[in-house]
């Protein structure tokens, strides 16, 4: 999968995300569902399906995943499939379409930045895609996109999506941390000092990674599920935290963001 991707993956193994499938409905609607067996449907002669009251309906509507990587895997017949894109709404706000993977194959999408939909599919007697979903094994590299958002309200057990979510976030910050720790003593055994275009980035991320974590939990659920998070909001949040104690002269509000040994002030 990695080699497939360029860059080393790790599963992300959520509750409920180790894999899951999408299922178009054909004619008969979800009754037909259940007719589907094991072995794939053979392919259709061409241009003989029937019409579906389905038809004008977009298998998966414009969004953006919830977690950084997918890999899409068809598990049916496509030889004589039309339509059955995936399209992705690129910077200018042009539409590309993009075709999917033949029976067995695969398609690998960074979905949690580039809102796209799956188009549907005519002339195929079914659907069936499997997803699973992968976060960068670099826990250096992006993750915002990992997220509660699509969270089923309906699942017997919520509270495992949010601590499977909290231990995730939380190892990729032992890992910074520990990567930091071995990078200091480095440093120090070359009697060096903190570089500080190396350090401030690294706290500022650090910062966003819990905001986000603690965003995540008891904002985004059940605030914000299934929608878009609005503009700055996860830069925004517990901005507010206030420092008692510091000696800051009385009147004077002094603000901060996080507290990382020697406490830094962000005065308004
Ligand atoms: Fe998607």
């Amino acid at each position: 999968m990695s080699k497939a991707f360029g860059l080393p993956l790790k599963l992300l193994g959520r509750k409920g995300e180790t894999g899951y499938c999408n299922v178009q409905l054909g004619p008969e609607g979800l009754a037909g569902v259940y007719k589907l067996g094991e072995v794939p449907s053979g392919p259709l002669a061409a241009s003989s399906s029937s019409e579906s009251q389905y038809d004008e309906i977009m298998t998966d509507a414009w969004h953006r995943d919830s977690t950084q990587i997918s890999c899409v895997v068809m598990l049916s017949d496509t030889s004589t499939m039309d339509g059955g894109e995936t399209a992705i709404r690129i910077g200018d706000g042009s539409i590309l379409k993009a075709r999917g993977a033949k029976m067995g194959g695969a398609v690998l999408i960074q979905g949690a930045h580039l809102t796209h939909a799956a188009l549907r599919a005519t002339n195929a007697p079914e659907r069936i895609s499997m997803v699973t979903s992968f976060a960068f094994a670099d826990t250096r590299l992006d993750d915002s996109g990992t997220s509660l958002r699509s969270v089923n309200l309906d699942h017997p057990n919520i509270a495992g999506w949010q601590n499977h979510f909290l231990l995730h976030k939380l190892r990729r910050l032992q890992e910074n941390v520990n990567n930091a720790i071995a990078q200091v003593e480095a440093d120090d055994a070359a009697h060096e000092s903190p570089k500080r275009d190396e350090v401030e980035p690294w706290v500022e991320e650090q910062i966003t990674l819990l905001k986000q974590t603690s965003w995540e939990l008891f904002e985004r659920y059940p605030n914000y599920l299934y929608k878009d998070i609005p503009e700055n909001v996860v830069r925004d949040y517990l901005s507010h935290v206030w420092v008692i104690g510091t000696g800051i002269p009385t009147g004077e509000r002094a603000w901060i963001d996080v507290v990382i040994g020697d406490i830094v002030l962000t005065r308004r």
